[in-house]
């Protein structure tokens, strides 16, 4: 699947619930055709966020849009068929989550869907290099997985560039991620330093103006991935 990069993936967890169609189609008209759906256990991470049903009402809110399922759950591939049946596109699961991760990423590929894998900010990206020729994405948590609105963890920026490194070496093709406390202040720089798909929350749901946000951190991705001279 070619992709139109950078992208910016909205992340659901930050919009109004009372009024989530409304919000979505506000960032389709703005030219958002990706979403991220962040599932939580309340176990893997202390909290609980939403389930199948959800990812399966923003599919049929916005049919032609890219689903991005990141799973922050326990025993994920107990799940894989029903988000996959609700309508995902692709589903990341957490390194630290999967003993088995190659079979687990085997089982997310066999139900049909892209498969990224997700660290957190004290999991090295050198433990993922056996299962990177496998996936279509690689997902770094810049922040503690659970919430939204959290700080960003400058050290993401080495790991951004480390993953980007490992992957000209494996000579792989998969997705750079980003996830966490993304926002104005450090999402050029991040595509700069090789992100593909840049996660954003709160930056764009809790904005003043949604449109215009989405506008402001489009164009600071794009100055972002112009070539230096
Ligand atoms: C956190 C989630 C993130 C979060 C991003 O566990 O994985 O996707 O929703 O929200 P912001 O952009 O507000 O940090
Ligand atoms: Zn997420």
């Amino acid at each position: 699947m070619n992709f139109d990069l950078p992208i910016l993936a909205p992340s659901i967890l930050a919009a109004d619930f009372t009024k989530l169609g409304e919000e979505l189609n506000t960032c389709s008209e703005s030219g958002i055709n990706w979403f991220h759906c962040d599932i939580m256990d309340g176990h893997f991470v202390p909290n609980i966020s939403y389930g199948p049903g959800i990812v399966s009402a923003v599919r049929q809110t916005v049919p032609e849009a890219f689903l991005d399922v990141h799973l922050m759950i326990e025993n994920p591939d107990q799940y894989i068929e029903d988000f996959a049946d609700a309508g995902s596109d692709l589903i990341s699961v957490h390194y630290e989550a999967c003993p088995h991760l190659h079979r687990t990423i085997q089982n997310i590929k066999d139900h049909g869907c892209m498969a990224g894998v997700v660290i957190n900010p004290a999991t090295s990206v050198e433990l993922l290099k056996p299962i990177l020729p496998d996936v279509d994405l690689a997902l770094i948590m810049s922040v503690n997985p659970g919430f939204g609105g959290q700080s960003f963890i400058e050290a993401s920026f080495d790991k951004v560039e480390e993953l980007r490194d490992l992957r000209s070496e494996l000579r792989a093709d998969f997705l750079i991620e980003i996830d966490g406390g993304v926002g104005t202040k450090n999402i050029q720089k991040l595509v700069q330093k090789g992100v593909d798909v840049l996660v954003a929350g709160s930056s764009v749901f809790k904005a003043p103006n949604i449109s215009e946000r989405i506008e402001e951190l489009n164009s600071l991705a794009l100055k972002g991935s112009e070539k230096v001279v």
